[in-house]
């Protein structure tokens, strides 16, 4: 056991700067909640109001899930003098994205009968639900416990989905990597049984009042868990498409020439999440601090972990992820502190190589002869329209399919593992439901990604997922006058600065401040290598377009052979490079 153990069922953080009697709300409901139970019993039980009564709003998002209203209903609700229109968004746990065909049809009934209908494939390669009523929360909850999956730590202060790269031609490398990214998941699991009892009808285990001694123990977590999300990502090179330096810790796989997995580079300390007007807050991409042999891994999240347990802000929840941890340290006293707690030194970073955060469309091949199909899935909703019935087409896929299934960090689909005698046969139900028309689509267009925003999220202040599409047309359109055609720039949306769909490091981010009013950011690296700088702010339609024409057109003139556009926009001065996450607001 590494000391990351040792000061363990802490209640506080560690760290003297912070007052205790200046802690977070957030830190007593924890606390007060009998490892994670609260009053969620009563709450569920209750058929007066369809949300959970107070503190409960916090706790359910460790099981995976938040209250959402419909925010379309919200004003025509009120005037009606009814309550808003709650439904419970859930969110899955899928370490590394892959599931199995019959996980599928199991995850896309319950779409159908307990939610919206559709399934979102979110930007940390995993499936939401939106729109499930309280009633049908515990069956649903049930539902996909069924499929050997769950929603465990899907939200909350606590280790989120695990990411990997999915990429099935890496198969070597990969089959390396994916039990480590589940071994990492299991490991920081909360050992709370309060889902199992909420939920899954387990006998209690622990009955204790807030006082009372307790007869569970969160080993890693203690009483108050993390003083925020926290959240885990390994690449493996070229491909950066889990946006590695978003991560809290992110893992670049050093693989050996015939793809064996030699260890890992360990880089800490990203996040996207900001707040306008708040220049205390930014988004910042992790550090390299070395090289750790693959069995290692585990351990190294952990200890990570416990740091910021111990030292992470409890007092201000938007200072409160890990890079601000560090930034307030230091990243020398956070190695220090890592090696103490590890009892070894990590080794010097390794030689590593990205060259896009992109998805590679259509067939491919595995080593071994079986094939992928990754297709393009716009912003990640699943669903049937009249011309591209995609849910249906993949339940048809999901009842033949031999291999699996792998959500990507870009909220796309691979089938993956085809056997070379049923490709004929996928493919014709790719074509016969409008999949294949729906992936060729502009370079462009198949780079972006938006988050969910409108109407579902509490957070939105401007539309994302139901806008960028025909934001995207405008840009479209733009990119054939200026001569650039199917030139393939990042740009992603989200309707709020929580930046949920990383726009922070792509070469061309918005973030929504108001009904049609977005700021933006520009001159992220292409492959996630680099934070874009705030250009705009509180920016219509109309004058973002006319800000970009000038840029696009440049570039179309002057680029040189194989410049990324980000690249271009800080080589011609349009916006300064941002070096560091300290950088971004200066
Ligand atoms: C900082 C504060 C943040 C808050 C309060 C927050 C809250 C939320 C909420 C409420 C949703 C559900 C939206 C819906 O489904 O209707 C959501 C979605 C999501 N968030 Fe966040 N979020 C934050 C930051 C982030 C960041 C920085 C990331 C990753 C870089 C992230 C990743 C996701 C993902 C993957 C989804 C699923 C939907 C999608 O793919 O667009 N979140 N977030
Ligand atoms: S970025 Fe904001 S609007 Fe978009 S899903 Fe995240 S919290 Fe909601």
């Amino acid at each position: 056991m590494t000391r990351a153990n040792e000061r363990h069922n802490v209640d506080r953080s560690q760290d003297i700067t912070q007052p205790l009697d200046k802690l977070h709300d957030n830190e007593r409901i924890k606390a007060e909640s009998n490892y994670l139970r609260g009053r969620l019993h009563e709450s569920l039980a209750e058929r007066i109001t369809g949300t959970v009564l107070g503190d409960d709003h916090q706790l359910t998002k460790f099981f995976g899930t938040y209250v959402q209203d419909d925010r379309d209903l919200r004003d025509e609700r009120r005037r009606k003098m009814l309550e808003p229109a709650y439904e419970f968004m859930i969110r899955v746990r899928m370490p590394a994205g892959v599931c199995r065909p019959e996980q599928w049809r199991a995850l896309d009934e319950l779409a159908c009968t307990r939610a919206n209908g559709t399934l979102r494939l979110t930007t940390r390669q995993t499936f939401q639900f939106h729109g499930v009523l309280k009633r049908d929360l515990v069956a649903t909850m049930q539902g996909i416990h069924d499929t050997l999956l769950d929603t465990l730590a899907a939200c909350g202060d606590d280790n989120r989905g695990v990411m990997a790269t999915p990429v099935p031609e890496f198969s070597a490398t990969h089959a390396a990597v994916y039990p480590i990214a589940k071994q990492v998941s299991d490991r920081l699991l909360p050992r709370t049984r309060a889902f199992h009892e909420i939920f899954l009808n387990e006998q209690p285990v622990y009955e204790g009042h807030k006082e009372g001694p307790a007869v569970e123990e969160e080993p890693l977590y203690g009483r108050t868990y993390l003083p925020r999300k926290f959240k885990i990502g390994f690449a493996i090179p070229p491909v950066n498409d889990v946006d590695v330096f978003t991560q809290d810790i992110g893992f670049i796989a050093i693989a050996g020439a015939d793809g064996t997995l030699q260890g890992f580079n360990v880089a800490v300390g990203g996040g996207m999440g900001r707040t306008d007007n708040d220049t205390r807050t930014y988004p910042r991409l992790g550090d390299v601090l070395g090289f750790i042999e693959p069995e290692t891994a585990a351990d190294v999240a952990e200890a990570i972990v416990a740091i910021q347990r111990d030292f992470g802000n409890r007092v201000d929840r938007k200072l409160a992820r890990m890079k601000y941890t560090i930034d307030r340290h230091g990243l020398a006293w956070f190695v220090d502190e890592l090696q103490e707690r590890l009892g070894w030194d990590l080794a010097p970073a390794r030689h590593y190589a990205f060259e896009t955060s992109q998805d590679r469309y259509g067939w491919t091949q595995n080593a071994d002869g079986t094939w992928n199909y990754t297709l393009f899935v716009e912003n990640g909703r699943v669903k049937d329209t009249d011309d591209r019935p995609m849910m249906t087409g993949l339940r048809e896929i999901a009842k033949v399919h031999q291999g699996d299934l792998r959500v990507t960090p870009n909220q796309n689909l691979i089938v993956a593992r085809i056997p070379e005698d049923r490709v004929g046969e996928i493919q014709a139900l790719l074509e016969s439901h409008g999949i294949v028309a729906a992936t060729e689509q502009s370079t462009v267009r198949r780079h972006a990604m938006a988050c969910v925003a409108f109407p579902t999220c509490g957070m939105a202040m401007a539309e994302s997922e139901r806008y960028f599409p025909a934001f995207m047309t405008r840009i479209e359109a733009m990119l054939e006058e200026v001569g650039l055609g199917d030139a393939p720039i990042v740009m992603r949306m989200t309707g709020c600065n929580n930046g949920c769909a990383r726009p922070y490091v792509a070469e061309v981010g918005f973030s929504g401040r108001a009904p049609g009013h977005y700021n933006l950011y520009l001159g992220g690296g292409y492959f996630g290598e680099r934070l874009a700088k705030p250009y705009l702010d509180n920016a219509d339609e109309a004058t973002i377009l006319a800000h970009l024409r000038p840029m696009l057109a440049a570039y179309a003139e002057e680029r040189e052979h194989g410049e990324p556009f980000g690249d271009f926009l800080i080589r011609k001065g349009y916006v300064a490079k941002v070096a560091h996450g300290l950088d971004f607001n200066a």
